[in-house]
């Protein structure tokens, strides 16, 4: 057993060490790129996996429609990236490899595809590396249901909690595993800061700080004591603490709900509320979802790539609105509201009425030359 102990405390120590020196990048980041500012905005755009390349070319379709005139001029580019699928990455054994990393950071923007994560072993979700070497710590996933009087937005933590370590935990075999969960300091206020900034400039009066800090006592106990600390700097903004479990029963509760506006919170408890939420709205099918960093930023589906569609030979059939949706924030962050608009009007105006992705297209573009 010594031996094993050995290791895993030699482990936690290069752990430590490189999570102190994560938190010293963070302290010392470059300022922030002003994306509504750039003469050429350089779009990647990633297939992924599964229905990940159907959704993504009908995507691309109805963005080449909307956009054709700044493409036309040149100033936005939408740039094809090949390689981030399921196949290339065992083959290389890296989550993203790094020519695809290499081409990635060409771009200013990513419209990403839903790319499958294997279960169990060692490879990390090439969602999680591209969040975190591209540093993507505000994870924003906005979900509204008009007639319920539900519009919320979720400002989930991105690069830390219980994904920045989720595939380097220790284990003694045959006895236990241990995972490791991380919240610091500058980590925390960069996620607080983004969620009372928007709340602050849409007129959002609350922010509902989410943990388990009667449980988690370091890691969502100093994650609430920061975002608290943020709050102050916020007046007129309430801040106000929720334990997950009882937080995920209200967001069905019709007589609540809706007096909630914005939400904050680590980033395992986003990862779930932030389904449970879009399902509120019609499915994960319906809700676009933000990745945004001071550098770079990529706005995907928030659900998977659906193999078992591809496995009955149902592919065909992947509705596209998530990715469109997230097309949408793509645009808004841009600069491009006006298109943005036009594409939100065009998705609420066109029913998905169980269509192939491509007969959705058609009918969304025909629909978008009739507003632009
Ligand atoms: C999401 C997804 C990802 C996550 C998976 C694909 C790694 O569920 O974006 O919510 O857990 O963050
Ligand atoms: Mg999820």
């Amino acid at each position: 057993m010594n031996e094993y102990i050995e290791s895993a405390v030699a482990q936690f120590h290069t752990l430590l060490e490189e999570q102190l020196a994560r938190t010293g990048r963070m302290e010392n980041a470059a300022p922030a790129k002003d994306f509504t500012a750039l003469p050429v905005v350089t779009i990647g755009v990633i297939d992924g996996d599964g229905i990940g390349p159907i959704i993504s070319r009908q995507s691309t379709r109805v963005l080449e429609a909307l956009l054709k005139d700044e493409i036309a001029s040149g100033s936005i580019v939408l740039k094809p990236i090949e390689g981030l699928t399921i196949e290339n990455r065992l083959a290389k054994g890296e989550a993203v490899p790094k020519d695809v990393l290499a081409e990635v950071k060409k771009c200013d923007v990513l419209l990403k595809g839903p790319t499958e994560t294997p279960k169990g072993g060692t490879m990390e979700s090439a969602n999680v590396t591209l969040r975190r070497e591209l540093d993507l710590y505000a994870n924003v996933r906005p979900v509204s249901v008009p007639d319920q009087g539900i519009d919320w937005i979720f400002f989930r933590e991105n690069t830390e909690g219980e994904y920045v370590l989720g595939s380097r935990g220790v284990e003694i075999p045959g006895k236990l595993c241990m995972d490791f969960k991380v919240t610091t300091l500058p980590g925390t206020k960069r996620i607080a800061r983004a969620a009372f900034e928007y709340a602050k400039n849409n007129g959002k009066k609350s922010v509902a700080i989410v943990t388990k800090a009667n449980i988690m006592k370091k890691t969502d106990g100093r994650f609430s004591e920061i975002c608290h600390e943020v709050a102050a700097e916020y007046p007129g903004i309430e801040a106000e603490d929720w334990y997950i479990d009882i937080m995920t029963a209200k967001l069905v509760d019709t007589r609540v709900r809706s007096r909630f506006q914005v939400f904050l919170l680590p980033n395992l408890y986003g990862d779930i509320i932030t389904d449970e939420a879009a399902q509120l709205q019609g499915g994960v099918g319906t809700a676009g979802s933000a990745n945004l960093g001071d550098q770079y930023a990529m706005f995907e589906a928030i659900h998977g790539s659906a193999p078992r569609m591809i496995e009955t030979g149902r592919g065909d059939y992947a509705n596209p609105s998530s990715l469109l949706r997230a097309a949408s924030m793509l645009l808004r962050h841009i600069a491009r509201g006006n298109k943005a608009a036009v594409l939100d009007a065009a998705l609420d105006a066109v029913p998905h009425d169980g269509d192939t992705a491509q007969g959705f297209a058609d009918r969304l573009i025909a629909e978008i030359g009739r507003r632009l």
